[in-house]
């Protein structure tokens, strides 16, 4: 039960403990202050907008003395640029605040080397493929070290929601989204799906376990390992079972497409002159849709491959272990 005492003690300090859930990832700080800004800016125009309204039917109240209305200016344009210019200046404040705060969710740091976790929506559950391999109903990662979640849905749209994070991510069909952040409060927390997305939407629940050490991660990913065939594996099948193999080398020479190896991340030029980055939106449309943008230098003359989500994902986990070099 939330207390009106400890709603506004809470908001004193950009919602802190007691009203908002634990702080436990990078971001969080960061959310609460732009949501205690936005609070702020309300509550203090509700004051204002509230004050006036009481005074104006006290002061402008019907009195046997009033028979007409009052003569009154039809215009002031020193106070219509006032009251412009100040909502004006403060959306540019909350748009840079919030801005700063949206990046920091999107892009890793330069040169952090995140975790990767393939993350799957799909009715009515989540699944989490991990670097290494381990799959899990449930998210594993580690205190203090940076994490990338590239998000992809086998049906509706889904999203991500971890409240002691403050982040949330939508998990849309056809493309891969992201989400970057560092946890830094070992413990376990609550994954939600925060989309409407059929009859047991509500149900949609699962757990990340933020571990306090690497070894622990470890210990934890060793366990019940060689069931399920891990996304590399998929992969690795798929490029032999659908003849990918037959144009695209994996060794660096050229054949009747690129070779796949080495351009995870890279800049690419295509036919158009543009360049792009090859990343799995990419990887995802070169296999369903090869003819939208093609390698300088190469000729459009791929089919369209239907492949499912984990045989994408599958492909790109291939495609990420093949780095340049030997
Ligand atoms: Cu998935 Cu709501």
């Amino acid at each position: 039960m939330i207390r009106l005492p400890d709603l506004l003690a809470g908001s004193l300090i950009a919602a802190g403990p007691g009203y908002m859930p634990e702080r436990a990832s990078s971001v969080a700080e960061g959310v609460d202050h732009v949501f205690g800004l936005l609070f702020w800016i309300s509550a203090f125009f509700m004051v204002v907008i509230v004050g006036f309204t009481i005074l104006f039917v006290i002061r402008y109240r019907a009195r046997p003395s009033r028979t007409g209305p009052e003569a009154s200016p039809d215009h002031s344009t020193r106070l219509e640029i006032f009251w412009s210019a100040i909502p004006l200046a403060l959306v540019f404040v909350i748009f840079a605040a919030s801005t700063k705060v949206y990046f920091a969710m999107v892009e890793s740091d330069p040169g952090s080397a995140p975790q990767r976790v393939q993350v799957t929506g799909r009715r009515w559950s989540w699944w989490f493929d991990h670097a290494g391999g381990k799959g899990s109903k449930e998210l594993h990662v580690v205190v203090g070290k940076p994490v990338e979640l590239v998000l992809a849905s086998t049906d509706v749209i889904h999203s991500l929601y971890v409240p002691e994070f403050r982040l949330k991510q939508d998990a849309v069909p056809g493309r891969f989204t992201r989400m970057v952040f560092t946890p830094t409060v070992a413990g376990s927390y609550p994954v939600l799906c925060t989309e409407y997305c059929g009859t047991n939407h509500s149900t949609m629940t699962s757990v990340v376990v933020v571990h306090p050490d690497q070894a622990s991660f470890d210990a934890w990913a060793a366990e019940g390992k060689g069931g399920d065939e891990t996304l590399l594996e998929v992969g690795v099948r798929v490029f032999g079972e659908k003849g990918c193999s037959a144009c695209h080398s994996t060794d660096g020479s050229a054949g009747v497409g690129p070779s796949v190896k080495g351009i995870w991340g890279k800049e690419e030029k295509i036919t158009t002159g543009a360049t792009i980055r090859v990343d799995e939106n990419y990887i995802r449309e070169s296999i369903v849709k090869p003819g939208a943008k093609i390698s300088a230098g190469y000729e459009d003359m791929m089919p369209p491959i239907p492949l499912d989500d984990r045989e994408i994902q599958g492909i790109v986990a291939y495609i990420q272990s093949l780095k340049d070099g030997p």
